[in-house]
C-alpha cells in the first residue's frame, strides 16, 4: 500500500485492500478518533430515515453494519446493507448474529453497480462511503436507479469546517494527529492518511449538490452537523 493516493493505480482495488486490512480496528478507531460523535451522526441519519416511514431501505457502503442495524428502529421490514469489502461485512455479520431474527441482510456488492432491480427501495443511505467511490456519478446514478419514485437518498459525508476558529485546529488534528493514532492502532500506514486526503479532495457542498441533480435527483437539501465537520444531504427521486 502506497503512502499517498496513487491516481494511476486502480482506486477501487486500493479501497478494498485498505478496508479489508483495517476492518478489525475500524469500530474502535471510529469511536476514538471522533470521540464517540460518530454515533450521534448515525443517529441523525436514522432520525431522518424514520420520518420517511420506509418499508425498504438500502444502506450502501454499510461497512461494519452499525447504521444498518440502528435502522431497525425505523420499523422498516427490509433493510439491506451492501459493501465492497468482505472483511468489513464479516464484522457486520458477527454483530448481526446477536439479533438473528432481524430484518437486516448483508450482501457483498459494489455501490457503483448495484445488484438490484430498478425502483426497489424507499430510502437509500450512504454514510462516509461516497467519498471512496471510483466513479462517483456512476454510484449516484445507481442509487437513483434502485430508489422508488418519490424515494429519498441520504448521504452523510465529512466536510472541512469553514469557520477558521474551528477549521485551523481541526486541520491540525485531522492531518497530523489522526493519521498518527490511526497508524498506531490499525497498523496500516496508509488508511488514516487517505482519510483526510479524500475528505479534502471531496467536492464542496454546492458542487456535490449539483452532482446529485446531474445523477437525476430532483431536489437536494443539506444540513451541516457539528460545526460543519459533517454534511447530511437529502435528495429526492
Ligand atoms: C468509512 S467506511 C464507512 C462504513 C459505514 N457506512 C460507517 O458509517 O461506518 C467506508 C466503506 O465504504 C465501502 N466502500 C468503498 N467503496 C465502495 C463501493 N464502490 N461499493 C460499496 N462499498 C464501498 C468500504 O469497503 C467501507 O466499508
Amino acid at each position: 500500500m502506497k503512502p499517498q493516493h496513487d491516481n494511476t493505480a486502480d482506486k477501487k482495488e486500493q479501497v478494498i485492500e485498505m478496508f479489508n486490512s483495517i476492518s478489525g480496528k475500524y469500530d474502535l478507531l471510529n469511536g476514538m478518533l471522533s470521540l464517540g460523535v460518530d454515533k450521534y451522526w448515525r443517529y441523525r441519519v436514522v432520525r431522518l430515515v424514520k420520518k420517511k416511514k420506509p418499508e425498504t431501505i438500502l444502506d450502501v457502503a454499510t461497512g461494519t453494519g452499525d447504521l444498518a442495524i440502528a435502522m431497525l428502529k425505523t420499523g422498516a421490514n427490509t433493510i439491506v446493507g451492501v459493501d465492497i469489502s468482505v472483511n468489513m461485512l464479516q464484522v457486520a455479520k458477527k454483530k448481526l448474529s446477536a439479533t438473528p431474527q432481524s430484518s437486516v441482510t448483508l450482501q457483498l456488492a459494489d455501490g457503483e453497480k448495484l445488484p438490484f432491480e430498478d425502483a426497489s427501495f424507499d430510502v437509500v443511505t450512504i454514510v462516509f462511503g461516497v467519498r471512496n467511490f471510483d466513479n462517483r456519478l456512476a454510484g449516484l446514478k445507481e442509487m437513483h436507479r434502485v430508489l422508488n419514485p418519490g424515494g429519498t437518498l441520504i448521504v452523510l459525508e465529512f466536510s472541512m469546517p469553514r469557520n477558521p476558529f474551528i477549521g485551523l485546529p481541526y486541520k491540525f488534528y485531522f492531518f497530523k494527529v489522526l493519521p498518527w493514532i490511526g497508524k498506531m492502532v490499525s497498523k496500516n500506514s496508509y488508511a488514516y492518511i487517505y482519510l483526510p486526503q479524500s475528505v479534502e479532495e471531496f467536492p464542496k457542498a454546492e458542487v456535490f449538490a449539483q452532482e446529485l441533480l446531474d445523477a437525476g435527483f430532483s431536489q437536494v437539501n443539506k444540513q451541516s452537523l457539528t460545526f460543519g465537520l459533517v454534511d447530511m444531504y437529502e435528495a429526492k427521486k
